[in-house]
Parts: structure tokens; C-alpha cells; sequence
């Protein structure tokens, strides 16, 4: 079983989950982990899982994220299980104003997730956000340990 995971982040907090989920399938097989900007659509070669990770930003996904989902070729994916996360403030922590703020401009993993799809992938778990106490961070306690039981949720989806 062969999981690529590719992810950007500015402040480390996305760059902290995706090798927390890293960990949890890498005794399930070979994972390799990828910072978006050195990642190319030549990877996605022979790969079972693709898992793709972005900070939120203004409700979407990173400027090098969206470049790399738009170099995955049409039909890429057939086959690939493909989910993704984002990290994100929680509406619950916030004032009333950026609660609805954030409701409005919604978050970049179930984006990411669709694109995905799009490129012929199957969803491996439903799209998943992991919270951060503030915009450098930290992650909220608890969201290492809730991203490696989320990583054994996808690589259970194995066709
Ligand atoms: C320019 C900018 C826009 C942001 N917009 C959102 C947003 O719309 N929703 C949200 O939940 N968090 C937002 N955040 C907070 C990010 O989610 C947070 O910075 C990110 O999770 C940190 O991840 P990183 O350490 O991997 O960069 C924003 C942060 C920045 C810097």
C-alpha cells in the first residue's frame, strides 16, 4: 500500500498533522510526505492513497495548493483514495461576528476534497479540519492523537 501526502503551511501546524498521519499508516505500508511545492503530478504514479493538507485561508486552500491540485492531469486519480484536511480556526472559540464570517467563507478541505474527485479520485474518508489556537497556532491539545486515528479511517478504505 503506497500514500502520498502532500501539504503546505506557513507557521508548521498543517506540516504537524500531516506527519502525525504519516506516522499512523506508516506500519500499514509506504508513505511519502510532500511539501506542495516540491511536489510534481510524477508522483502520483502507482500510489493507492493521495492526501492532501492546506492551512485554511480565507476559507480555501493555500495559492501552492490550488497550483498543485491544477497540475494533476484529468483521470490521475482513477482508482486513488483520496481525502484531504485542513487546519482552521473553531467558530465555536470566536465572537458572533467571526463565527458567521467563517460559516460563510466555509474552509479548504472539503474543496480540496471535491477537486480531487474531480480528477477521478474515491473518497478514502470524509474531509476532515484540525483546529488551531490561533493563526501562528498552537493546535488545539489532543488534534495529533485525533489526526493519526483519522489517518487508520482512510487507509481502511482500501478497494
Ligand atoms: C491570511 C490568512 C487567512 C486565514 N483565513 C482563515 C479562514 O478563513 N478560516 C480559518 O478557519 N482560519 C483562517 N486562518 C487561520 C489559518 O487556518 C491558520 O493560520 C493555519 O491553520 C495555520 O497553519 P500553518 O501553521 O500550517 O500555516 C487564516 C490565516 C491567515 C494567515
Amino acid at each position: 500500500m503506497k500514500c502520498l501526502i502532500v501539504y503546505d503551511s506557513n507557521f508548521g501546524n498543517t506540516e504537524k498533522i500531516a506527519r502525525a498521519i504519516a506516522g499512523a499508516i506508516t506500519p500499514l505500508g509506504e508513505v511519502k510526505v510532500l511539501r506542495a511545492s516540491e511536489a510534481n503530478s510524477s508522483e502520483l504514479a502507482s500510489i493507492d492513497f493521495l492526501i492532501v493538507g492546506s492551512p485554511t485561508h480565507a476559507g480555501r486552500a493555500t495559492r501552492t495548493i490550488k497550483e498543485f491540485l491544477k497540475k494533476i492531469p484529468e483521470n490521475a486519480l482513477k482508482n486513488v483514495g483520496v481525502t484531504s484536511f485542513d487546519t482552521r480556526f473553531s467558530a465555536k472559540d470566536k465572537g458572533v461576528g467571526t463565527r458567521i464570517l467563517l460559516r460563510i467563507l466555509d474552509y479548504a478541505a472539503g474543496r480540496i476534497t471535491e477537486n480531487l474527485k474531480g480528477k477521478g479520485g474515491y473518497l478514502a474518508a470524509e474531509p476532515e479540519g484540525f483546529i488551531v489556537e490561533d493563526s501562528k497556532g498552537p493546535l488545539k491539545q489532543k488534534e495529533l492523537e485525533r489526526a493519526a486515528s483519522w489517518a487508520k479511517e482512510i487507509v481502511k478504505s482500501k478497494k
